[in-house]
């Protein structure tokens, strides 16, 4: 989970996010949405939710959205929906934020995990095979830093096993692979709207997408309580509703998302463009028919942890997602893994470092970056 995002109080930082750049450029577009909100005093499950929901749905390419409390509450909520109970085994990635195997936890259920691919750090579709037992149920698929994992192969792997396919698309809102947007390839995606997203509301918020008319009325129902009529409940479930002032939040917002993407893509073409003369860094690696959107523009370095240190020194901002692989987080110490076990992902824990990246990023702030970058190698 990324902290506190970095602010540019400071004239000469360059922070890793500037949230509040966003706001002062948008701000008055927000204070009416919340004022005329506020009006309205219609706080829960209301219009801005309903036509919240319509407009991500349609964003995805998907025909229904449930707005949910966060995006780890949608990913439980799918894991349940599709039917995985205490004891079974779900098959994910160990690189991504921990939140992916918390859901599966969460319903007693064991994670699984699969190693990365070392170039694109999203699942490597051939070593689902090889984890895959008579006790799996589901399929996790992590979209890591806006990048969609390689679909096809993933898709024709849970077909022939018949195991449902969860997206967590949390950091991959507008991406696309093969035409396709990321959100619309499995059974059911998973949004998250924490601040920090490409996407982010003012506060915790997520959303549940889907085709199934079946599987989005399930989650309707279990978002709110287990209740199927007003005060009539089916089945156990809890309180995961999305907020009217999130979603009004979010309504502005999203408006602004094809421009802030097309923003992200244009300052990465720049970072390529600039990394391209410097030997010793990898830039994000993106396939063929993929579509990125840059929730973060991680690159690759050996001297990883020097690098984060000597930018900071000189008021740049930079973050690490993730310096710990699942595998190896205490939470799973009862697993029984151990270093070795997932190779890829834990060198990428080692070697990763996510630098600048948001809509309001100047072409000289990425010169910075990369010159100091380049300054470093040469130490
Ligand atoms: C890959 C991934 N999965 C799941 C989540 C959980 O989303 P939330 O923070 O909205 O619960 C996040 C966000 O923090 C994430 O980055």
């Amino acid at each position: 989970m990324p902290s506190q995002p970095q602010t540019s109080f400071q004239p000469d930082a360059v922070p890793q996010l500037d949230l509040p750049a966003q706001y002062a450029a948008i701000g008055a577009e927000i204070r009416t949405a919340v004022e005329r909100l506020m009006a309205s005093q219609q706080f829960v499950l209301g219009r801005e939710g309903t036509a919240l929901e319509e407009e991500i749905a349609k964003l995805c390419g998907v025909a229904h959205g449930v707005g949910l409390a966060s995006g780890t509450d949608a990913l439980i909520l799918a894991l349940r929906a599709c039917g995985v109970h205490a004891g079974d085994e779900v098959l994910l990635p160990p690189f991504t934020f921990v939140a992916t195997g918390s859901a599966v936890s969460a319903l007693g259920a064991k994670p699984v995990f699969a190693d990365i691919r070392p170039d694109t750090y999203n699942i490597d579709p051939a070593e689902l095979e090889r984890r895959v037992t008579s006790r799996t149920r589901a399929i996790v698929v992590v979209h890591l830093y806006g990048l969609a994992a390689d679909m096809d192969p993933i898709l024709a792997f849970a077909k022939s096993r018949k195991l449902p396919l969860i997206e967590d698309n949390a950091q991959a809102i507008g991406a696309s692979y093969k035409g396709r947007r990321t959100g619309s390839l499995g059974d059911a995606a998973c949004l998250s709207f924490y601040p920090t997203k490409n996407l982010g509301a003012y506060g915790d918020a997520g959303m549940l997408v889907t085709n199934s008319a079946e599987l989005a009325q399930r989650i309707q129902t279990l978002r709110n309580h287990g209740q199927a009529g007003k005060y009539l409940s089916t089945e156990p479930g809890w309180n995961s509703r999305l907020d009217e002032i999130q979603a009004a939040i979010l309504r502005v917002k999203l408006g602004h998302l094809s421009n802030w993407q097309r923003a992200r893509q244009s300052h990465a073409a720049e970072y390529n463009r600039l990394f391209s003369e410097i030997p010793g860094v990898m830039p994000p690696l993106v396939p063929q028919g993929f579509e990125h959107v840059y929730h973060q523009y991680t690159i690759r370095v050996e001297q990883r942890d020097a690098l984060q240190n000597f930018l900071g020194e000189r008021k740049i901002g930079s973050a690490i997602y993730y310096p710990y692989p699942l595998h190896l987080q205490p939470l799973y110490s009862a697993l029984g893994h151990k270093a070795g076990d997932f190779p890829h992902a834990e060198r990428a824990a080692k070697e990763v470092l996510s630098i600048p990246m948001y809509p309001e990023l100047q072409k000289e702030q990425i010169a910075r970056v990369v010159d100091t970058v380049a300054e470093f190698l040469k130490c």
